[in-house]
């Protein structure tokens, strides 16, 4: 039986104010269905209550969204914020991932319209390259201080490489050959994944001393772990639960952080004016395609939310340039 707490989880995003978790940067837990189970909703098959949520939703962007409590610079203010960050960053990458698979389920069988399905192909591996700019945009103390002990404390070998969500991609960002997308798309999507590459190693060089030659030693190799992959594990980390949700409610719950990080974005800023000095940035960073990222990490949200709805490309893309 679903308590009353767990079916605001799983519902729309209201229209004003923060509605996420009990306050401004608290958290909720995210409802996947086990990977391989379908999250993408139908096109045309919201009705009534969910397609109103979502014109209101979309209503909302193209005004431009509001703004919450500001960051202050003192240390739980900003922990509370980068944690907040981290873990909402994650389940929007979780989200996004299974919108991916689902995509390429489609073009590997040759199912659907394929120009359409290599557009949301493509949105989405740029709407996620914002969610990894996003959630690594932490101050480097506070990662060391506060991030990375959890991660280790819960196992000494935690790995991006547990995510149960992932495995159905891996091949997109690490294999030799491209999806078999229609050939007038092929080149925008190699660009998108290189830059998705690039912005991971740019995160971690950041965050991480070594970070950068660690991630490019494990892809060059493979797995070098040698322990076990625990996808419980990074579940419980990631306050992420298994169970049997519907398309329409794993969108809900995409909506619900979707408005939240773009709320937050709004009001502090990718890089908070609260967090100066701002660490140095690496050279992977320093690139005007990933600029242009971070400029668009809103809109591509945006455009996300409306492929994820089932609209047509282009549905979502009316937000404004101030963006
Ligand atoms: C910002 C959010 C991040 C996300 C969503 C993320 C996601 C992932 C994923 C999905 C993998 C598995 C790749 C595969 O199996 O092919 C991975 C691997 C890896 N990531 Fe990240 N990552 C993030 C930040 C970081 C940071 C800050 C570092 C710092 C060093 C880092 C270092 C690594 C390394 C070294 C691997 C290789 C596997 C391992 O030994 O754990 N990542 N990451």
């Amino acid at each position: 039986m679903r308590t009353s707490s767990t079916r605001a989880a799983l519902d729309f995003p209201g229209q004003t104010g923060w509605d996420f978790g009990d306050y401004p940067y608290a958290l909720e837990p995210l409802t996947l269905p086990a990977p391989p189970v379908p999250v993408t909703v139908a096109p045309g098959s919201l009705t009534g209550e969910a397609r109103d949520a979502v014109d209101r939703f979309l209503d909302e962007a193209r005004r431009g969204f509001g703004t919450t409590d500001p960051v202050t610079p003192d240390a739980p203010s900003l922990e509370q914020l980068f944690w907040f960050r981290w873990i909402i960053g994650h389940h929007v990458s979780f989200a996004i991932w299974r919108l991916l698979a689902d995509t390429l389920a489609g073009i590997n069988a040759g199912t659907g319209d394929q120009d359409a399905a290599a557009v949301r192909l493509t949105e989405y591996v740029r709407a996620y390259s914002g969610m990894l700019l996003y959630t690594g945009s932490s101050t480097r103390a506070i990662y060391q201080r506060t991030i990375r002990p959890s991660m280790y404390r819960q196992h000494t070998k935690f790995s991006g490489t547990w995510a149960p969500d992932y495995p159905a991609v891996r091949s997109l960002f690490r294999g030799r050959r491209p999806p078999p997308v229609v050939p007038a798309r092929e080149p925008e999507l190699l660009r998108e994944i290189a830059l998705t590459n690039r912005i991971h190693l740019g995160v971690a060089s950041q965050l991480v001393d070594q970070g950068r030659s660690l991630l490019q030693r494990s892809v060059q190799e493979g797995d070098i772990g040698g322990h076990r992959a625990w996808g419980s594990v990074f579940d419980c980390y990631f306050l992420t639960l298994r169970g049997p949700v519907t398309p329409q409610e794993a969108l809900a719950q995409l909506l619900r952080r979707q408005r939240a990080v773009a709320i937050d974005l709004t009001t502090n800023g990718l890089h908070p004016e609260a967090a100066r000095p701002h660490d140095p940035v690496p050279e992977e960073l320093c690139d005007p395609a990933v600029s242009a990222c971070e400029k668009d990490l809103i809109p591509a949200l945006v455009r996300t939310a409306a492929l994820a709805a089932g609209q047509s490309p282009g549905a979502g893309s009316g937000t404004p340039a101030a963006w």
